[in-house]
């Protein structure tokens, strides 16, 4: 019975990979309580990168729910690594416990490497961004996510990101009405997979993920099917981790 559920899983993982074109996909099993699913796909994920990392590598890691469960379930590291962990943008508007920066500090602190963070606020008017960047401390962080060699980064729906990031009922409601179903790191996609959409903000652009070695997405939960369909390509990612009944919604809308 257990050879015949991995048998399952990795035929699912193929037809996933098949279906959106990238490299890996791994599944976890979906059939678990809502809020523990998130905790799976963070299990999952971060021993990839305790598996991946090597010495010289720069981490770049995106903030919400699903990258703070990376983050939790790391495991401290047995020796310090010289591992650099950097924001992949700066401020989204999210809520401090689940920002890029907060969950860079807290992998680096595991991993036994060190982080440069990206102090931005949030909804900056986009005559200043340009000053800003300008400021040394961001400067330099700029700078080492700019050669930033694996990225991890969660996906969301168009409506919920919205919504949690504080943009008001019209806008939100123009954003869906534009087609946008799929979030990560502040850009807003279609479910074509073009970007409708994006936060102001500083950091990377989705062209700069095609110079990436290495970039994995985490997300999971059926509600997610459409978003991980619009921001997922082989452009872009190598590695999605998600679960079965998602992987199961998302073959069925393909
Ligand atoms: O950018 C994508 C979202 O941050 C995903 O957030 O993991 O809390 O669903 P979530």
């Amino acid at each position: 019975e257990y050879i015949k559920e991995l048998r399952d899983i990795s035929y699912l993982e193929n037809r996933l990979e098949n279906i959106l074109g990238i490299k890996k996909v791994k599944l976890v099993n979906g059939a678990v309580p809502a809020g523990d699913l998130k905790a799976e796909i963070g299990r999952m994920a971060s021993q990839l990168l305790q598996q991946e990392i090597k010495n010289g590598d720069i981490l770049a890691v995106t903030g919400g729910t699903t990258l703070a469960q990376v983050a939790a379930e790391m495991t401290y590291s047995a020796e310090s690594r010289d591992v650099t962990v950097v924001p992949g943008r700066g401020g989204l508007g999210e809520d401090v416990e689940i920002q890029a920066n907060t969950i860079a500090a807290e992998i680096a602190k595991k991993l036994g490497g060190s982080y440069h963070l990206l102090h931005i606020p949030d909804n900056m008017a986009e005559e200043n961004i340009y000053h800003i960047t300008k400021e040394p401390t961001i400067k330099k962080t700029l700078e080492i996510l700019k050669r930033a060699n694996i990225l991890i980064h969660g996906v969301g729906t168009a409506k919920d990101m919205a919504g949690r990031r504080g943009m008001d009922e019209k806008e939100i409601n123009d954003l869906l009405n534009a087609g946008a179903v799929g979030e990560a790191f502040g850009f807003y996609f279609n479910s074509r997979g073009e970007i409708i959409y994006s936060t102001t903000s500083v950091g990377l652009n989705l062209d700069d993920l095609q110079a990436i070695n290495k970039v994995i997405v985490v997300a999971g939960g059926e509600n997610k099917a459409e978003a991980i369909i619009s921001a997922v390509s082989p452009k872009y990612q190598d590695i999605l981790i998600t679960d079965e009944i998602t992987a199961r919604k998302i073959i069925s809308l393909k």
